[in-house]
Parts: structure tokens; sequence; C-alpha cells
């Protein structure tokens, strides 16, 4: 069960790390020319969404195998911290998402702002990742 838990936080915090790394690698490595079209606002946010997803699935099953593991609720404060965090990354798949719709219409300095607060989100989510 402790071999099942510790790949599973490996799988989450890769995925997690991955999706950050490569919204500030679009973010502020790639020029202009590159993020801000049709195909940059597919290929890599399509690849960061599929991040947050098996992040996602891998944090959903650490859930279930904490509350298998202590036999009982683990406590308001994991509660807690595992709710803000998934809101973030909630936030963090809706303003990619959102901010691919505005690079399709044009607009760019709104995609920038929402995908900056993607970066924002997912590092906020990771600071309550260490706080469990
Ligand atoms: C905003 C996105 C998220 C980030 C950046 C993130 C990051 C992290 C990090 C860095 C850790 C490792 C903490 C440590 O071992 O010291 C962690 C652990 C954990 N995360 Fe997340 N997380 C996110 C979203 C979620 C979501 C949505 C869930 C559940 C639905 C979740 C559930 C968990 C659980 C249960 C652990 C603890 C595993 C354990 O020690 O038993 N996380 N997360």
């Amino acid at each position: 069960m402790i071999l099942l838990q510790n790949l599973l936080i490996w799988v989450h915090v890769m995925s997690q790390i991955g999706a950050f790394g490569g919204l500030v690698i679009i973010q502020y490595g790639l020029p202009r020319d590159v993020r801000d079209t049709a195909v940059g606002a597919r290929v890599g946010p399509q690849i960061i969404q599929w991040m947050l997803a098996i992040g996602l699935l891998a944090g959903v099953a650490l859930v279930f195998l904490r509350f298998k593991l202590m036999g009982g609720s683990p406590g308001a404060h994991f509660l807690g911290v595992v709710g803000v965090k998934f809101l973030l990354l909630l936030v963090a798949g809706a303003t990619i998402g959102i901010s691919c719709r505005k690079l399709r219409e044009g607009r760019i300095r709104p995609a920038e702002r929402l995908r900056v607060s993607a970066i924002i989100a997912l590092a906020l989510g990771a600071l309550f990742g260490v706080m469990l």
C-alpha cells in the first residue's frame, strides 16, 4: 500500500511540475509569434490539460488511499487543503481553456493574462500541497 501511495504521489507531483513548467516555458520562453497563434493555442495547452487531468486522477486516488489507510476521516486540515487544491486545479484548467479560446479569437492580451493566472493557480496549489 505504501508503495502504491509513493507511486501515486510521484505521478501527482510530476504531472503538476510538468504542467507548471510547461506553462512557464510557453509564457516566458517562447517567442510571441509562436505562442500567440492558433497552433500555439492547441498543441502546448492540450498537453498541459492532459497533465492536469493525470494529476487530478492521481490526487483523487491519493485521497481515497488516505481514507483507506487511516480507516476513518483524515481530518479537517487535510480535507480543507485538498479542497482548496481542487479548486485551484479547476481554476488552472478553466483559465488555460479560456485562454486558448481567446487566442483563436485573436484576443492576445486577455489570453496571456489568463495563462499567467493558470501559472499562479498552480504555484499556489504547490504551496498548499506542501502544507498537507
Ligand atoms: C493545483 C494543483 C495541485 C498541485 C500543484 C499539487 C501539488 C502537490 C504536491 C507538491 C504534493 C506533495 C506534498 C508532499 O508530499 O509534501 C501534493 C500532495 C497531495 N495532493 Fe496535490 N496538488 C494539486 C492538486 C491536488 C488535487 C486536485 C488533489 C485531490 C483531489 C490533490 C491531492 C493530494 C494529496 C491527497 C496529496 C498527499 C499525498 C500524501 O501525502 O498522502 N492535489 N500535491
